[in-house]
């Protein structure tokens, strides 16, 4: 008779096998997590059947992680990417060197999509989180992944999300809007041209189209002083200083092993205190 470890053994490397089969790189790795995810033979079938049909592992999973955070995610929704963990920390950098003025801090999450962004900082920093996004797949597991941090979330398109009474207050606007230009979604890996939902991933013809439309509003939102982050590709950086500085943004660029973030201060209006100046970049 065989010892509960030789079976055990023999089930996994049979998972390993499939998912080797299937074209999986990291197949021991998600041999394991499927292993772990599923209760049962039946449960793990079932979610070996979509890993072998080229489901992205966190769909399959029911969910991501990001900076150890469980972030929920499915069928419908863009998996948030390790290289944006670089965006969350230099939120997290911001809101450490904020003067103590006794305010919790307005943070937004725009373009929220699972509304990774907003919890990854909301679970270090107390502050006022809202996030928003257009699509109702993407406001659904927002709403299921920020219940635990006390976000709001609404669905709507970019600012029209909003309340009203957010204008001119929020600190931090987080904004990883869709940036891929539109002739290059076709030559996306599978999981992401199959999986993921176009208006996650097409940012128009240079992919910068949405961030154009969260720049031209995004002073009437920040305080002065307020900072926007967002993440383009390398070859986008200087198209979307410019798209930024057009706007009162003070750009600056984070660069991380495999991430660009683009952050940018509001600038006061020209018709504002002049005794109001924006905190250092
Ligand atoms: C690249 S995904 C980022 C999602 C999430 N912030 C993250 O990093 O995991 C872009 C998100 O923008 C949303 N989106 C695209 N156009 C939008 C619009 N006009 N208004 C609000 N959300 C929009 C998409 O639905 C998608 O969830």
């Amino acid at each position: 008779m065989q010892s509960d470890g030789t079976l055990v053994d023999a089930r996994a490397r049979r998972v390993v096998a499939r998912l080797r089969a299937a074209g999986c790189v990291s197949a021991e790795e998600e041999a394991e997590l499927l292993l772990a995810e599923a209760p049962d033979d039946g449960a793990l079938e079932r979610l070996l059947v979509r890993r072998e049909a080229g489901e992205p592992l966190e769909h399959v999973l029911g969910w991501a992680e990001l900076l150890g955070l469980r972030v929920a995610v499915g069928p419908g929704v863009f998996v948030p990417r390790r290289r944006t963990e670089a965006l969350v920390l230099e939120a997290r950098r911001l809101l450490g060197e904020r003067a103590g003025d006794g305010r919790r801090a307005v943070v937004v999450d725009l373009c929220c999509g699972s509304g990774a962004l907003g919890l990854a900082v909301a679970a270090t920093h107390d502050v006022e989180l809202h996030a928003a996004d257009v699509d109702p797949t993407a406001v659904g597991y927002a709403r299921e992944n920020l219940r635990r941090v006390g976000g709001h979330v609404r669905q709507g398109d970019l600012f029209e999300a909003l309340p009203p009474d957010l204008r001119g207050r929020v600190d931090l606007l987080l904004a990883n809007v869709p940036y891929v230009p539109a002739s290059a979604v076709a030559l996306l890996p599978a999981e992401a041209r199959d999986h993921e939902p176009r208006v996650a991933l097409d940012g128009g013809p240079d992919g910068l189209d949405v961030l154009r439309r969260v720049a031209a509003a995004a002073t009437d939102w920040l305080r002065p002083g307020g900072h926007l982050l967002t993440e383009t590709s390398e070859s986008q950086v200087p198209q979307a200083r410019r798209v930024l500085a057009t706007h009162r943004l003070r750009p600056r660029v984070v660069r991380s092993e495999d991430a660009v973030v683009v952050a940018a201060v509001a600038l006061p209006s020209p018709d504002a205190d002049p005794r109001v100046r924006p905190a250092p970049a």
